[in-house]
């Protein structure tokens, strides 16, 4: 690349955008030259240059990196933008594009054109998932058996439930597992890897919304490993800001078990043992959950500019969608779904 710090421009000013805006100015090599929204007014409240289109926006800045922070309609003109104005480097926010067909469209045209695209999938970069990561890479449990999330965010009672921050979400047709539990097919893969089948059970507990807000979802693995997604919107947890983890987390092995609070603590137990050891403090996290946001941007602008490995490349995360449309067929079906297709 070249450079010493990245251009970046975003497309997107909503209430997501404000958490990109903020850790792009936190990444000392990243240096934010517009924001567009079709509300102009969203992108001026930004403070940076701010258009309302987003070609005009690309022509006037000429970004190394574009950052999407739009719902899925606007993903794969935006992409096809970017490849037009010779970016180099997208971003794009999930879910993915409207379809998988569509994400692979997106993802082929962008490897067609050399340009790397990497999905915001910021889960797995929170400093909890991290630190679980490492203590199973360090066999402080033994052999694994099992992993739980409870996802318990109690934002999802009465007739104004998400009107206030995600007013959208009182509409979508698919919105625990499309929205939120999609983050747990890519956590559970960043700590497990692919699975072999899934089953899933899905409910719709409050009756002003479109779509499913609570249910589960279980991956198998080759090894006995299972791991199990257990959300519901309507109840909490026990946590200052239910939402720094969503909920609450359980990865147990033969010599000890891990657990995740609401604060964002992992504490270990080992197996016989009463008291817990602290493995990760729970922290006044700046930004969203645990900083993730912006630990994924610095990810970026680290693999770019020193030429390192990038996870959560576009062709990667066509394994969370597919994923995710077999968790809703085991739900439809009533039945486990095997032989997931990955091509
Ligand atoms: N990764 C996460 O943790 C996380 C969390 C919340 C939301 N999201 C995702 O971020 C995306 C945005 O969510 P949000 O809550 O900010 O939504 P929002 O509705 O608050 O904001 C979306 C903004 O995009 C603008 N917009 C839409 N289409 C556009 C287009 N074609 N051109 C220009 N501007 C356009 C709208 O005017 C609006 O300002 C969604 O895909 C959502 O799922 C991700």
């Amino acid at each position: 690349m070249g450079a010493n710090k990245i251009r970046v421009a975003c497309l997107g000013a909503g209430y997501f955008a404000g958490f990109h805006y903020e850790g792009w100015q936190r990444i000392k090599r990243a240096h934010l030259v517009g924001a567009c929204d079709r509300d102009k007014e969203k992108a001026k409240a930004t403070g940076v240059a701010a258009f309302a289109d987003l070609d005009h926006m690309l022509r006037m800045t000429k970004p190394d990196l574009l950052d999407i922070i739009t719902p899925p309609p606007s993903h794969l003109p935006a992409i096809e933008a970017a490849i037009r104005a010779g970016v180099e480097t997208v971003i794009c926010q999930k879910p993915f594009c409207q379809s998988l067909d569509e994400a692979k469209q997106a993802t082929a045209i962008a490897e067609e054109a050399g340009v790397s695209l990497v999905i915001h999938e910021n889960f797995r970069f929170q400093p909890w998932y991290r630190c679980i990561k490492q203590a199973l890479e360090n066999e402080l449990i033994g052999e694994l058996q099992q992993v739980t999330f409870r996802l318990r965010t109690g934002d999802g009672q009465g007739p104004r439930a998400y009107l206030d921050r995600q007013p959208y979400f009182q509409t979508m047709p698919k919105l625990l597992i499309h929205e939120t539990g999609v983050h747990w097919i890519d956590t559970f893969r960043f700590l497990l890897g692919e699975p072999d089948a899934v089953y899933a059970d899905l409910r719709r507990m409050n009756p002003v919304i479109a779509g499913e807000d609570a249910g589960y979802f279980i991956f198998d693995y080759a090894n006995g490993v299972r791991a199990l997604f257990d959300g519901n919107r309507l109840l909490d947890h026990a946590a200052e800001n239910c939402r720094t983890t969503l909920g609450e987390a359980l990865i147990e092995g033969t010599k000890g078990t891990l657990s995740l609070s609401g604060q964002g603590e992992v504490s270990l137990r080992h197996f016989g043992a009463l008291e817990e050891n602290t493995l990760l403090h729970a922290q006044d996290w700046q930004g969203f959950g645990g900083d993730c946001v912006r630990a994924l941007m610095q990810h970026v602008v680290d693999g770019v500019l020193d030429d390192t490995p990038l996870e959560n490349e576009a062709r990667d995360y066509l394994k969370v969608i597919a994923i995710e449309q077999a968790i809703y067929e085991s739900d439809q079906k009533e039945q486990k779904i095997r032989g997931l297709d990955f091509g």
